[in-house]
């Protein structure tokens, strides 16, 4: 469902050109669960970017069920955006002002969705992520780290994307916590049978995926179970 090929993003930063990723090809079938892991500065945020279409490639191509991504115009990408992928950030980058169960509805909302129906929805995700009645009816600066990526995921499976790409995604929580966190992740994936691919530096995370990636010098190589 996912393939990339000769996918490359360079950087100029002062005189010099960062080959961030370079004529990388891998490719990733539908509901597996893959993890990457490189040291810092090894490409791994450029390459879920560009997954995501929030960045756009150097080169190369990148087909989600056949379609390039990287050929896209501006409206098929935001598009592809909403409802194809859910993201889950290290630092969560909920809204503020918004309470738990307002930050899921945001993502139905730019999907055209009812009122009622995304309120619904939004309640019955927090439930299924282990949120209680009076933690979604908060804003996100009263809820722990843990439960704020908790709504973070909810808010990620709003629209039933079929990728799911989380950069970092316990990487500012306790281990215990980054756990939970991670096999919740996990399960609901499993269910909805939803592609995930996480950045991850947790080596017993990664080991617990379908399969794992090394990114280094721009490149992936997949490390052998
Ligand atoms: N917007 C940018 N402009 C210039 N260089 C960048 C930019 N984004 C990333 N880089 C460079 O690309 C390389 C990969 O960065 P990044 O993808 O953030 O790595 P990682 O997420 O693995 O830590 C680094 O050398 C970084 O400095
Ligand atoms: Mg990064």
């Amino acid at each position: 469902m996912l393939v990339v090929d000769h996918l490359t993003r360079t950087f100029k930063s002062g005189g010099e050109e960062v080959h961030a990723v370079s004529d990388m090809k891998f490719s990733v079938d539908r509901g597996e669960f893959v993890s990457i892991i490189g040291k810092s500065g090894s490409g791994k945020s450029t390459l879920l970017s560009m997954l995501g279409a929030l960045d756009k490639p150097s080169g190369g191509s990148i087909k989600v069920d056949s379609e390039d991504i990287a050929k896209m115009n501006d409206h098929s990408l935001i598009r592809y955006r909403c409802h194809k992928i859910g993201f889950v950030f290290q630092n969560y980058n909920l809204i503020p002002n918004l309470t738990a169960i307002e930050n899921v509805m945001l993502p139905m909302e730019f999907a055209g969705s009812g009122n009622a129906e995304r309120k619904t929805r939004a309640i019955e995700l927090l439930r299924q992520v282990g949120l209680e009645d009076d933690q979604m009816r908060r804003k996100p600066g009263r809820l722990s780290g843990g439960q704020q990526q908790r709504v973070s995921i909810a808010r990620a499976l709003a629209n039933q994307p079929s990728v799911i790409l989380a950069d970092e995604p316990t990487g500012n929580l306790d281990e215990q916590t980054g756990r939970m966190v991670f096999d919740l992740l996990h399960k609901l994936a499993k269910q909805e049978k939803t592609t995930i691919i996480v950045v991850t530096h947790d080596l017993e995370i990664a080991g617990k995926t379908d399969r794992t990636f090394r990114l280094s010098d721009g490149k992936l190589t997949e490390v052998k179970k």
